[in-house]
């Protein structure tokens, strides 16, 4: 389907159904580690585990935490931390997360730490997990409030992605998933977004080759640039304007919380319209954009008051410097560019085309 093969790809250590099991099987016995420990979150263990036991091979220890990501804090590594401890887990065990994001970043800080640093390996059972959290080794927790404030940036040994997991996985999280490959398209291959637009009109989507292709386009930007000096700010599209949205509508009681893949589709909405006004994004893309993503997602209303909060919330932004919002726009669907500046104009037109 694409130029470029899975198997010719991506990071070596992200590996596919059937020989990603295979390779796990016998890498663990090479290794003779002295324990194994799987992490899961509440409904990973119901819905995962036991597809994780018929294609595991070794004896583990089960740890579990609550689900979501209200939990993906200190408090839950320090109960994960005792329990290895009280395990009595050395330097050689090994920590395996079977869940998504929540349960991948929190477990992979856990391991990055404790004893200072055992092996973990990350199976991904959510589409955003698989395509987006599984690969570039970013681990953490949120801490007062602030997301993903304690982390350390790691690669696991392995990667296993198997997308038979996703049977189970609720249809908002597989679209919140969806949006990021969505994002992959547009900052790095126009061809790809229209496969997946069109895929998912039609509700027929060859989930392995897409899922492999996203995993494709974060490796090579992440292989370029790990510590995210540069080129890997692209992967932030739609993250700008979508963090402040998704943080406003998470403590906002009256609206339904708006998973992130949610809030960041508004977001690259929005930022096409910035893009438009700054970066040459022509209008045909802009509106093609949106119009993508309005057949997918329920729009939002945004009213007045959630926009100046929203607008203050984009201060906090993280990719800030020298009190500037600094944007990744389009030139054009496919081609991203960084550190682009805008206008408080620009930004009340890019609200403004969200609402029209
Ligand atoms: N490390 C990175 O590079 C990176 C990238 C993107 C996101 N993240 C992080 O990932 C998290 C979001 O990931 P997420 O969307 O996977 O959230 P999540 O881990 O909370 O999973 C979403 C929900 O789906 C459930 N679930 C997962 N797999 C399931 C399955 N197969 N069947 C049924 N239920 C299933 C989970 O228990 C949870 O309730 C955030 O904390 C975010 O910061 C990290
Ligand atoms: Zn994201």
């Amino acid at each position: 389907m694409f130029t470029k093969k899975l198997t010719d790809t991506v990071l070596d250590n992200v590996l596919f159904g059937r020989k990603g099991w295979e390779k796990l099987n016998n890498s663990i016995k090479e290794k003779s580690y002295t324990s194994i420990f799987v992490l899961v979150d509440s409904n990973t263990k119901s819905h995962c585990l036991g597809y994780f036991e018929s294609h595991f091979q070794h004896d583990f220890k089960l740890l579990t935490m609550e689900a979501g990501e209200p939990n993906k804090h200190l408090e839950t590594c320090s109960s994960i931390w005792a329990s290895l401890s009280d395990e009595k887990a050395d330097r050689n065990a090994l920590l395996i997360h079977v869940g998504g994001g929540v349960v991948t970043d929190l477990g992979g800080f856990v391991a990055c730490t404790y004893k200072r640093g055992i092996d973990f390996v990350n199976i991904p059972t959510s589409l955003l997990a698989m395509v987006d959290a599984s690969v570039g080794g970013k681990t953490g927790v949120d801490f007062q409030g602030l997301k993903n404030q304690i982390g350390i940036i790691r690669e696991p040994e392995f990667v296993v992605i198997d997308s038979n997991f996703l049977s189970t996985l609720p249809e908002n999280e597989f679209r919140s998933g969806y949006a990021e490959m969505l994002k992959h398209g547009l900052i790095a291959d126009a061809d790809y977004f229209e496969k997946l637009a069109s895929a998912a009109l039609s509700q027929n989507i060859p989930l392995d080759d897409f899922i492999a292709h996203s995993v494709h386009v974060k490796s090579e930007v992440v292989k370029e640039d790990p510590y995210e000096k540069g080129l890997r700010k692209i992967l932030n599209y739609g993250h700008t304007l979508g963090h402040a949205i998704e943080t406003h509508f998470l403590s906002h009681p009256t609206s339904d919380r708006l998973l992130h893949g949610e809030a960041i589709a508004i977001g690259m909405i929005m930022e096409a319209e910035l893009s438009f006004r700054t970066t040459s994004l022509s209008l045909t893309e802009r509106d093609r954009i949106k119009k993508v993503f309005t057949a997918m997602y329920s729009p939002v209303v945004i009213q007045e008051a959630d926009k100046v909060v929203i607008k203050s919330l984009l201060q906090h932004d993280k990719k800030n410097q020298s009190n500037q919002i600094r944007f990744v726009l389009l030139e054009k669907i496919g081609k991203a560019v960084v550190d682009q500046l805008v206008s408080d104009d620009d930004i009340e037109s890019a609200f403004a085309f969200y609402s029209a």
